[in-house]
Protein backbone atom coordinates (compact mmCIF):
# COMPACT_ATOMS: atom_id res chain seq x y z
CA UNK A 1 0.00 0.00 0.00
CA UNK A 2 1.47 3.33 -0.82
CA UNK A 3 0.38 6.28 1.90
CA UNK A 4 1.09 9.81 0.21
CA UNK A 5 0.91 13.20 1.86
CA UNK A 6 2.60 15.93 1.93
CA UNK A 7 2.33 19.57 3.41
CA UNK A 8 3.33 23.29 2.26
CA UNK A 9 6.83 24.84 3.30
CA UNK A 10 5.06 28.27 3.74
CA UNK A 11 5.55 29.17 7.64
CA UNK A 12 7.29 28.15 10.82
CA UNK A 13 5.79 24.87 11.58
CA UNK A 14 4.04 24.79 14.83
CA UNK A 15 2.17 22.75 17.43
CA UNK A 16 -1.06 22.46 15.58
CA UNK A 17 0.73 21.31 12.74
CA UNK A 18 2.54 18.69 14.86
CA UNK A 19 -0.05 16.97 16.28
CA UNK A 20 -2.83 17.39 13.72
CA UNK A 21 -0.56 16.52 10.69
CA UNK A 22 2.68 15.21 11.59
CA UNK A 23 2.52 12.93 14.17
CA UNK A 24 0.00 11.09 12.54
CA UNK A 25 1.78 10.67 9.29
CA UNK A 26 4.77 9.71 10.99
CA UNK A 27 2.99 6.76 12.49
CA UNK A 28 1.58 5.63 9.71
CA UNK A 29 5.12 4.96 7.52
CA UNK A 30 4.96 1.65 9.54
CA UNK A 31 1.55 0.48 7.85
CA UNK A 32 2.79 0.61 4.31
CA UNK A 33 5.38 2.31 1.75
CA UNK A 34 5.53 6.03 2.51
CA UNK A 35 6.34 9.10 -0.07
CA UNK A 36 6.18 12.62 1.84
CA UNK A 37 7.02 15.42 0.34
CA UNK A 38 7.43 19.04 0.85
CA UNK A 39 4.84 21.29 -1.76
CA UNK A 40 7.01 23.54 -2.48
CA UNK A 41 4.99 24.36 -5.76
CA UNK A 42 1.92 24.94 -3.88
CA UNK A 43 3.57 27.52 -1.28
CA UNK A 44 4.71 29.68 -3.98
CA UNK A 45 0.67 30.57 -4.00
CA UNK A 46 1.25 32.46 -1.06
CA UNK A 47 5.72 32.66 -0.66
CA UNK A 48 6.82 35.02 -2.93
CA UNK A 49 10.46 35.73 -2.39
CA UNK A 50 12.55 32.60 -3.12
CA UNK A 51 15.42 32.94 -0.12
CA UNK A 52 12.05 32.79 2.43
CA UNK A 53 11.01 29.86 0.63
CA UNK A 54 14.22 27.95 0.17
CA UNK A 55 14.34 28.78 4.02
CA UNK A 56 11.07 27.23 5.19
CA UNK A 57 12.13 23.90 3.29
CA UNK A 58 14.67 23.57 5.01
CA UNK A 59 13.42 24.46 8.51
CA UNK A 60 10.71 22.43 7.55
CA UNK A 61 12.35 19.20 6.22
CA UNK A 62 14.94 19.26 9.64
CA UNK A 63 11.62 19.66 11.62
CA UNK A 64 10.00 16.44 9.98
CA UNK A 65 13.00 14.46 10.30
CA UNK A 66 13.93 15.45 13.68
CA UNK A 67 10.00 14.49 14.41
CA UNK A 68 10.62 10.85 13.36
CA UNK A 69 10.35 11.15 9.58
CA UNK A 70 12.31 7.74 9.08
CA UNK A 71 14.18 8.36 5.50
CA UNK A 72 15.15 4.23 5.73
CA UNK A 73 11.28 3.56 4.95
CA UNK A 74 9.84 6.70 3.42
CA UNK A 75 10.51 8.57 0.37
CA UNK A 76 10.80 12.25 2.06
CA UNK A 77 11.29 14.58 -0.96
CA UNK A 78 10.59 18.35 -2.53
CA UNK A 79 7.73 18.50 -4.57
CA UNK A 80 10.07 20.21 -7.02
CA UNK A 81 11.97 17.59 -7.91
CA UNK A 82 9.99 16.05 -9.37
CA UNK A 83 9.08 17.14 -12.84
CA UNK A 84 6.53 14.44 -13.92
CA UNK A 85 3.91 15.96 -11.39
CA UNK A 86 4.07 19.56 -13.61
CA UNK A 87 3.32 17.35 -16.68
CA UNK A 88 0.53 15.64 -15.21
CA UNK A 89 -1.11 18.69 -13.75
CA UNK A 90 -1.16 20.14 -17.59
CA UNK A 91 -2.59 17.13 -18.90
CA UNK A 92 -5.18 17.20 -15.71
CA UNK A 93 -5.79 20.53 -16.23
CA UNK A 94 -7.05 19.57 -19.52
CA UNK A 95 -9.99 17.42 -18.38
CA UNK A 96 -10.75 19.51 -15.08
CA UNK A 97 -14.32 21.11 -15.94
CA UNK A 98 -13.99 24.74 -15.11
CA UNK A 99 -17.46 24.31 -12.88
CA UNK A 100 -15.43 21.91 -10.51
CA UNK A 101 -13.14 23.95 -9.68
CA UNK A 102 -15.03 26.87 -8.97
CA UNK A 103 -16.98 25.56 -6.45
CA UNK A 104 -13.50 24.50 -4.49
CA UNK A 105 -13.97 26.77 -0.98
CA UNK A 106 -9.85 26.97 -0.78
CA UNK A 107 -9.78 29.34 -3.58
CA UNK A 108 -12.26 31.67 -2.15
CA UNK A 109 -11.55 31.26 1.52
CA UNK A 110 -7.33 32.15 0.74
CA UNK A 111 -8.65 35.37 -1.02
CA UNK A 112 -11.05 36.30 2.04
CA UNK A 113 -7.89 36.11 4.10
CA UNK A 114 -5.65 38.20 1.91
CA UNK A 115 -3.87 35.86 -0.51
CA UNK A 116 -3.57 37.64 -3.83
CA UNK A 117 -5.76 36.12 -6.47
CA UNK A 118 -3.59 34.06 -9.23
CA UNK A 119 -4.44 31.27 -11.73
CA UNK A 120 -2.24 29.18 -9.41
CA UNK A 121 -3.92 29.54 -6.35
CA UNK A 122 -7.19 28.56 -8.57
CA UNK A 123 -5.71 25.97 -9.92
CA UNK A 124 -4.05 24.21 -6.75
CA UNK A 125 -6.26 21.32 -6.82
CA UNK A 126 -5.07 20.32 -10.26
CA UNK A 127 -1.67 20.13 -9.54
CA UNK A 128 -2.67 18.49 -5.74
CA UNK A 129 -4.09 15.68 -7.91
CA UNK A 130 -1.16 15.52 -10.00
CA UNK A 131 0.73 14.93 -7.22
CA UNK A 132 -1.71 11.82 -5.31
CA UNK A 133 -2.03 10.59 -8.60
CA UNK A 134 1.43 10.37 -10.54
CA UNK A 135 2.70 8.02 -7.40
CA UNK A 136 -0.24 5.58 -7.81
CA UNK A 137 -1.16 6.32 -4.43
CA UNK A 138 -3.43 4.34 -2.62
CA UNK A 139 -4.12 6.18 0.88
CA UNK A 140 -3.86 9.95 1.62
CA UNK A 141 -3.91 10.97 5.19
CA UNK A 142 -5.16 14.38 5.17
CA UNK A 143 -6.68 17.27 8.06
CA UNK A 144 -10.47 18.37 6.89
CA UNK A 145 -9.70 20.96 5.14
CA UNK A 146 -8.28 19.16 2.41
CA UNK A 147 -11.23 17.17 2.05
CA UNK A 148 -12.41 18.77 -1.09
CA UNK A 149 -9.05 18.57 -2.92
CA UNK A 150 -9.28 15.01 -2.20
CA UNK A 151 -12.73 14.79 -3.82
CA UNK A 152 -11.22 16.58 -6.85
CA UNK A 153 -8.18 14.04 -7.36
CA UNK A 154 -10.74 11.27 -7.36
CA UNK A 155 -13.10 13.07 -9.66
CA UNK A 156 -10.40 14.10 -11.95
CA UNK A 157 -9.25 10.36 -11.83
CA UNK A 158 -12.46 8.78 -12.58
CA UNK A 159 -12.88 11.62 -15.79
CA UNK A 160 -9.50 10.84 -16.98
CA UNK A 161 -10.23 7.23 -16.83
CA UNK A 162 -13.40 7.88 -18.47
CA UNK A 163 -11.84 9.37 -21.51
CA UNK A 164 -8.58 7.91 -21.82
CA UNK A 165 -9.09 4.17 -20.03
CA UNK A 166 -8.47 2.58 -17.04
CA UNK A 167 -4.93 4.59 -16.93
CA UNK A 168 -4.82 6.13 -13.16
CA UNK A 169 -5.72 4.67 -9.98
CA UNK A 170 -7.87 6.26 -7.59
CA UNK A 171 -6.80 6.77 -4.33
CA UNK A 172 -8.74 6.86 -1.24
CA UNK A 173 -8.97 10.00 1.62
CA UNK A 174 -8.13 9.48 4.75
CA UNK A 175 -9.53 12.25 6.96
CA UNK A 176 -8.55 12.61 10.14
CA UNK A 177 -12.17 13.87 11.92
CA UNK A 178 -10.80 12.63 15.01
CA UNK A 179 -7.54 15.02 15.30
CA UNK A 180 -9.19 17.61 17.08
CA UNK A 181 -8.24 21.45 16.52
CA UNK A 182 -5.26 22.20 18.54
CA UNK A 183 -5.73 26.15 20.17
CA UNK A 184 -3.79 28.72 19.61
CA UNK A 185 -2.37 31.59 22.36
CA UNK A 186 -5.77 33.48 21.98
CA UNK A 187 -7.77 30.11 22.45
CA UNK A 188 -9.04 30.14 18.19
CA UNK A 189 -7.61 27.20 16.29
CA UNK A 190 -3.69 27.54 16.00
CA UNK A 191 -2.47 28.80 12.49
CA UNK A 192 0.06 31.31 10.87
CA UNK A 193 -2.50 33.19 9.68
CA UNK A 194 -3.96 34.27 13.16
CA UNK A 195 -0.53 35.11 14.74
CA UNK A 196 -1.38 32.34 17.46
CA UNK A 197 1.10 30.24 17.23
CA UNK A 198 3.47 27.97 19.65
CA UNK A 199 6.19 27.11 17.24
CA UNK A 200 7.59 23.51 17.35
CA UNK A 201 11.35 24.14 17.96
CA UNK A 202 12.03 27.63 19.64
CA UNK A 203 14.52 28.87 21.64
CA UNK A 204 13.61 28.01 25.29
CA UNK A 205 13.47 31.83 26.57
CA UNK A 206 10.93 32.34 23.66
CA UNK A 207 8.66 29.20 24.54
CA UNK A 208 8.66 30.26 27.94
CA UNK A 209 7.45 33.96 26.97
CA UNK A 210 5.07 32.49 24.23
CA UNK A 211 3.01 30.02 26.62
CA UNK A 212 3.08 32.90 29.62
CA UNK A 213 1.08 34.92 26.95
CA UNK A 214 -1.42 32.38 26.81
CA UNK A 215 -4.74 34.19 27.28
CA UNK A 216 -6.77 33.19 30.39
CA UNK A 217 -9.66 34.27 32.17
CA UNK A 218 -9.78 36.85 35.29
CA UNK A 219 -10.67 34.28 37.62
CA UNK A 220 -8.35 35.01 41.17
CA UNK A 221 -6.28 32.27 42.29
CA UNK A 222 -7.90 31.21 45.45
CA UNK A 223 -11.25 30.66 42.91
CA UNK A 224 -11.68 27.42 41.19
CA UNK A 225 -10.72 27.52 37.59
CA UNK A 226 -12.90 26.50 34.90
CA UNK A 227 -11.89 22.83 32.97
CA UNK A 228 -14.07 22.84 30.19
CA UNK A 229 -12.70 24.87 26.85
CA UNK A 230 -9.27 25.60 29.13
CA UNK A 231 -6.85 26.50 26.04
CA UNK A 232 -3.99 26.01 29.00
CA UNK A 233 -5.72 21.91 29.62
CA UNK A 234 -5.94 21.02 26.06
CA UNK A 235 -2.50 22.19 25.08
CA UNK A 236 -1.20 20.20 28.29
CA UNK A 237 -3.25 17.26 27.74
CA UNK A 238 -1.12 17.08 24.06
CA UNK A 239 2.10 16.99 26.15
CA UNK A 240 1.96 15.43 29.66
CA UNK A 241 1.33 12.15 30.81
CA UNK A 242 -2.50 10.84 32.01
CA UNK A 243 -1.40 11.18 35.81
CA UNK A 244 -0.15 14.55 35.69
CA UNK A 245 -3.02 15.93 33.51
CA UNK A 246 -5.67 14.26 36.28
CA UNK A 247 -3.23 16.42 39.02
CA UNK A 248 -3.74 19.74 36.93
CA UNK A 249 -7.33 19.14 36.45
CA UNK A 250 -8.12 18.22 39.53
CA UNK A 251 -6.00 21.40 41.16
CA UNK A 252 -8.29 23.97 38.78
CA UNK A 253 -11.25 22.75 40.33
CA UNK A 254 -10.08 22.94 43.89
CA UNK A 255 -8.31 26.36 43.05
CA UNK A 256 -5.78 28.31 45.48
CA UNK A 257 -3.40 28.15 42.21
CA UNK A 258 -3.23 30.53 39.65
CA UNK A 259 -2.41 30.12 36.03
CA UNK A 260 1.33 31.41 35.89
CA UNK A 261 1.79 28.48 37.59
CA UNK A 262 -0.07 26.22 35.39
CA UNK A 263 2.13 27.85 32.37
CA UNK A 264 5.27 27.19 33.77
CA UNK A 265 3.86 23.29 34.36
CA UNK A 266 2.59 23.54 30.64
CA UNK A 267 6.07 24.68 29.56
CA UNK A 268 8.03 22.28 31.01
CA UNK A 269 5.49 19.42 29.49
CA UNK A 270 6.33 20.57 26.43
CA UNK A 271 10.22 21.09 26.78
CA UNK A 272 10.25 17.75 28.14
CA UNK A 273 8.26 16.52 25.56
CA UNK A 274 9.86 18.08 22.51
CA UNK A 275 13.73 17.30 24.43
CA UNK A 276 14.88 14.38 22.46
CA UNK A 277 13.24 15.74 18.97
CA UNK A 278 15.17 19.05 19.70
CA UNK A 279 18.50 16.53 20.35
CA UNK A 280 18.06 14.72 17.02
CA UNK A 281 16.97 18.56 15.30
CA UNK A 282 20.34 19.83 16.75
CA UNK A 283 22.54 16.77 15.61
CA UNK A 284 20.70 17.17 11.76
CA UNK A 285 21.78 20.76 11.94
CA UNK A 286 25.10 20.65 12.43
CA UNK A 287 25.57 17.96 9.66
CA UNK A 288 25.26 20.40 6.79
CA UNK A 289 24.39 17.87 3.69
CA UNK A 290 22.58 15.70 5.26
CA UNK A 291 19.37 16.74 4.66
CA UNK A 292 19.91 17.30 1.39
CA UNK A 293 20.87 14.01 0.75
CA UNK A 294 17.71 12.69 2.23
CA UNK A 295 15.94 14.61 -0.03
CA UNK A 296 17.64 13.79 -3.02
CA UNK A 297 17.46 10.27 -2.22
CA UNK A 298 13.70 10.56 -1.74
CA UNK A 299 13.17 11.95 -5.15
CA UNK A 300 15.29 9.74 -6.51
CA UNK A 301 12.85 6.89 -5.35
CA UNK A 302 9.54 9.12 -6.35
CA UNK A 303 10.66 9.91 -9.93
CA UNK A 304 11.13 6.18 -10.68
CA UNK A 305 7.06 5.74 -9.59
CA UNK A 306 6.18 8.75 -11.54
CA UNK A 307 7.94 8.29 -14.70
CA UNK A 308 6.40 5.02 -15.00
CA UNK A 309 2.76 6.29 -14.34
CA UNK A 310 3.88 9.08 -16.52
CA UNK A 311 4.88 6.57 -19.11
CA UNK A 312 1.03 5.56 -19.38
CA UNK A 313 -0.52 8.84 -19.21
CA UNK A 314 1.86 10.02 -22.16
CA UNK A 315 0.61 6.92 -24.51
CA UNK A 316 -2.90 7.13 -23.82
CA UNK A 317 -2.71 10.88 -24.29
CA UNK A 318 -0.89 10.65 -27.51
CA UNK A 319 2.24 12.65 -26.63
P1 LIG B 1 -1.92 26.88 9.11
O1 LIG B 1 -3.36 26.87 9.57
O2 LIG B 1 -0.98 27.29 10.17
O3 LIG B 1 -1.77 27.69 7.83
P2 LIG B 1 -1.73 24.64 7.34
O4 LIG B 1 -3.07 24.96 6.77
O5 LIG B 1 -0.51 24.86 6.49
O6 LIG B 1 -1.56 25.40 8.74
O7 LIG B 1 -1.80 23.13 7.84
C1 LIG B 1 -0.87 22.12 7.56
C2 LIG B 1 -1.38 20.85 8.22
O8 LIG B 1 -1.47 21.00 9.66
C3 LIG B 1 -2.79 20.46 7.77
O9 LIG B 1 -2.84 19.05 7.63
C4 LIG B 1 -3.70 20.91 8.90
O10 LIG B 1 -4.85 20.10 9.00
C5 LIG B 1 -2.80 20.76 10.14
N1 LIG B 1 -3.13 21.80 11.14
C6 LIG B 1 -2.86 23.12 11.06
N2 LIG B 1 -3.27 23.80 12.15
C7 LIG B 1 -3.84 22.88 12.97
C8 LIG B 1 -4.47 22.94 14.27
N3 LIG B 1 -4.57 24.09 14.93
N4 LIG B 1 -4.93 21.80 14.80
C9 LIG B 1 -4.81 20.61 14.14
N5 LIG B 1 -4.23 20.48 12.92
C10 LIG B 1 -3.75 21.59 12.33
N1 LIG C 1 -2.81 21.14 0.10
C1 LIG C 1 -2.16 20.53 1.23
C2 LIG C 1 -2.20 21.52 2.44
O1 LIG C 1 -2.35 22.70 2.23
C3 LIG C 1 -0.74 20.17 0.91
C4 LIG C 1 -0.66 19.21 -0.23
C5 LIG C 1 -0.24 19.50 -1.51
C6 LIG C 1 -1.02 17.84 -0.21
N2 LIG C 1 -0.31 18.37 -2.27
C7 LIG C 1 -0.79 17.34 -1.52
C8 LIG C 1 -1.53 17.00 0.79
C9 LIG C 1 -1.06 16.00 -1.85
C10 LIG C 1 -1.80 15.67 0.45
C11 LIG C 1 -1.57 15.18 -0.86
O2 LIG C 1 -2.08 21.08 3.57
Amino acid sequence: MRILSGIQPSGILHLGNYFGMMKPSIALQEKGEAFYFIADLHAMTTVRDGDKLRGFVRELALDFLACGLDPSRTAFFRQSDVPAVNQLSWVLSTVAPMGLLERCHSYKDKIAKGVAPSHGLFSYPVLMAADILVYDSDLVPVGKDQKQHLEVTRDLAIKFNEIYGEVLKVPEPQISETTATVPGLDGAKMSKSYNNTIELFPEEKALRKKIMGIKTDSTPVEEPKIVEGSTLLTLYRLVAGAEEVVAMEDSFRAGGTGYGEYKKRLFEAVMDYFAPMRERRAALQADTGAVDEILVAGAKKANAVAEEVMGRVRKAVGL
